[in-house]
């Protein structure tokens, strides 16, 4: 049997060079094995947990699709679909909300972060959090078990929910008998996290992205902005401790790095490194940009893709809603 490949990204942000070298890049390089089935769906009713505007989540909606059509996902190999469009989902959400137990939701990172964050600031413990974000995980297993999928490429950060997913499959198997495939995370150690302008993780919860497709003088600007040391030009530098060496070996050939390594033992200028990583990144960056641009002011044709992605899907959610049904003693 092939291996079901499935990851999801919801869409509350413009999507930035950490998502992009993070979980896009090495999701479609396991999409590239004719070996395995990916799946790779945006998960827009995760994303409603948080985003309240209709415009807002219109475009970041669109925005992740269009991300991984322009970095050239295939959708004739890949699944590719928006979970809204796959109400099997939704139905066994709610089936496996019946099978999970609370204190587990309790435990969940995201929501214990927010319950301590709340404590600290003497604040109610449940204060900002709506039920969509409290029951979060429930509706991710749903994504992956309805699927039956048994490969799952997360971040770190996603670990604990694919083992919430296996943990609510095990428990119905437990009650009903095999009925899901038990699902395996996987997370690649070798994935950099990238570093922020500031620093730190590039992340939007840290206002310190680069988003991916910025346009080329606003990605100047950008990284212009990216924090330096205020070494003189002729002395030489770190490589392992620079942001700007992390973030041009992502974009650069093998040999331009070697090329740059040396550069910085000799001693190099920051603002002229700069100028090296903003052309490895736009020549990079450049064609899939411009079909970027080109689905974002076509979304019909977003749409008709993620439309014939939604009935591929739902050809394996259907079976898996069907068989769940019979085992509950469900008459249709
Ligand atoms: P953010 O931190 O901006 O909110 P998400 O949590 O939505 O990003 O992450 C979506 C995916 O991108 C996850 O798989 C995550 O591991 C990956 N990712 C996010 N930021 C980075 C980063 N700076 N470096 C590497 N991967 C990242
Ligand atoms: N929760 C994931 C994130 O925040 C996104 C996601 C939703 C997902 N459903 C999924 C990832 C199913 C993997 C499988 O990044």
């Amino acid at each position: 049997m092939k291996n079901i490949v499935l990851t999801g990204i919801k869409p509350t942000g413009q999507i930035h060079l950490g998502n992009y070298i993070g979980a896009i890049k090495p999701a479609l390089k396991l999409a590239e094995n004719d070996e395995d089935q990916a799946a790779y769906f945006i998960a827009d009713y995760h994303g409603l947990t948080k985003i309240h505007d209709r415009e807002t989540f219109r475009t970041l909606t669109y925005g992740v699709a269009a991300t991984w059509l322009a970095l050239g996902l295939d959708p004739e190999k890949v699944i590719f679909y928006r979970q809204s469009n796959v109400p099997e989902i939704f139905e066994l959400n709610w089936i496996l909300a019946c099978f999970t137990p609370k204190g587990l939701m309790n435990r969940a990172h995201a929501y214990k972060g927010i319950v301590d964050s709340n404590k600290l600031a003497g604040k109610d413990i449940d204060d900002g959090v709506n039920m969509g974000l409290f029951t979060y995980p429930i509706l991710m297993a749903a994504d992956i078990l309805a699927f039956q999928a048994n490969m799952v490429p997360v971040g770190k950060d996603q670990i604990q929910h694919v083992e919430i997913a296996r943990d609510i499959a095990e428990s119905f198997n437990h009650q009903y008998g095999e009925t899901f495939v038990l699902p395996e995370y996987i997370v690649d150690d070798d994935t950099s996290i990238l570093p922020g302008l500031d620093g730190r993780k590039m992340s939007k919860s840290y206002h310190n992205t680069i988003p991916l497709f910025e346009e080329p003088t606003k990605l100047q600007k950008l990284i212009n902005k990216i924090k330096t040391d205020s070494l003189p030009p002729e002395a030489p530098k770190d490589t392992e401790t620079s942001i700007l060496f992390t973030l041009y070996k992502e974009f650069a050939s093998v040999e331009e790095t070697e090329e740059m390594r040396k550069r910085y033992e000799n001693g190099v200028g920051w603002g002229e490194v700069k100028k090296e990583l903003f052309y490895v990144m736009n020549r990079f960056l450049e064609e899939p940009r411009k079909k970027y641009n080109e689905l974002m002011a076509n979304p019909e044709q977003i749409d008709a893709i993620l439309a014939k992605g939604a009935e591929k899907a739902r050809a394996r959610t259907l079976p898996t809603l069907e068989e769940v049904r019979k085992q509950l003693g469900v008459s249709r």
